[in-house]
């Protein structure tokens, strides 16, 4: 089943500071992503692949194109043209967007932040923070890191934190910029095996890696945002 579907879409972003200069974010880009697919957007710098994963989140909107999201086989939503309130009805229930940056509130312990979308999808407060710290060990955070702010942790370790949170409680669809970007081997090898996990779960991911070795191990269907296609040698 189709679940999302990226048709022509453009954006020209402008640049209020600099008296509405015109910058190209992205330039017609269409593609679309099965029930239990993982698609890497591929491309250099600069490309529009962040910049593709915040128009499908709604960070920002589109300036042209539609962003197809299949709740079922019957009914979907255009997030590009869809009001605020569904937008945060998809963003609650849907859709989850992971950073390449923690981002936290200060005085919450890693536990915490990481038991958050557990708890926010109906789970016990006990169950959650278990799982967390299961998670926690899972990603090689030191015990005594647990009860304390991710703000004070090495990047690495804030980055583990993050794709933590990210993955515990996947909704149906999943955007990952650059997760593993400043990660080791090993952990890196770690966040793919839970990537591989969620994948058969049905969860449907869109991903951009800077390590085409991890791209090519997930990926199913690869982009490459130059050519406008996919790539099928890579
Ligand atoms: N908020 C913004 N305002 C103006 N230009 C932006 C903004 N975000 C991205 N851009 C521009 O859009 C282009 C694509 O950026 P980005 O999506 O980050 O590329 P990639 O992730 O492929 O490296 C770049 O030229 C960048 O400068
Ligand atoms: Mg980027």
């Amino acid at each position: 089943m189709k679940k999302i579907e990226i048709k022509n879409i453009s954006k020209m972003f402008t640049v209020h500071t600099r008296g509405g200069l015109q910058v190209h974010g992205y330039e017609d880009i269409s593609f679309d992503v099965n029930q239990g697919e993982f698609v890497s957007l591929y491309g250099p710098s600069g490309m529009g692949k962040s910049s593709v994963l915040k128009a499908i989140y709604r960070t920002y909107t589109t300036t042209s194109g539609d962003i197809l999201f299949y709740k079922n086989e019957n009914e979907s939503l255009n997030i590009a043209t869809a009001n605020e309130s569904d937008i945060l009805e998809l963003r609650k229930n849907h859709l989850g967007y992971v950073s390449q940056f923690l981002q936290v509130l200060p005085r919450i312990s890693a536990v915490d932040i990481v038991a958050q979308p557990l708890i926010e999808k109906g789970e016990s407060q006990e169950v959650s923070k278990e799982k967390a710290k299961h998670m926690l060990d899972y990603f090689n955070i030191k015990e005594e890191l647990f009860d304390i702010s991710p703000l004070t942790f090495s990047g690495g370790e804030q980055q583990r934190v993050n794709i933590a949170k990210g993955i515990i409680a996947p909704k149906s669809v999943l955007l990952l910029d650059e997760p593993t970007a400043s990660l080791d081997k090993i952990n890196t090898q770690k966040v793919i095996d839970k990537l591989i996990d969620i994948k058969k779960e049905g969860i449907s991911m869109i991903g951009i890696f800077h390590d085409l070795e991890c791209m090519k191990k997930i990926s199913d269907k690869i982009y490459d945002m130059k050519g406008k296609k996919y790539a099928d040698n890579y």
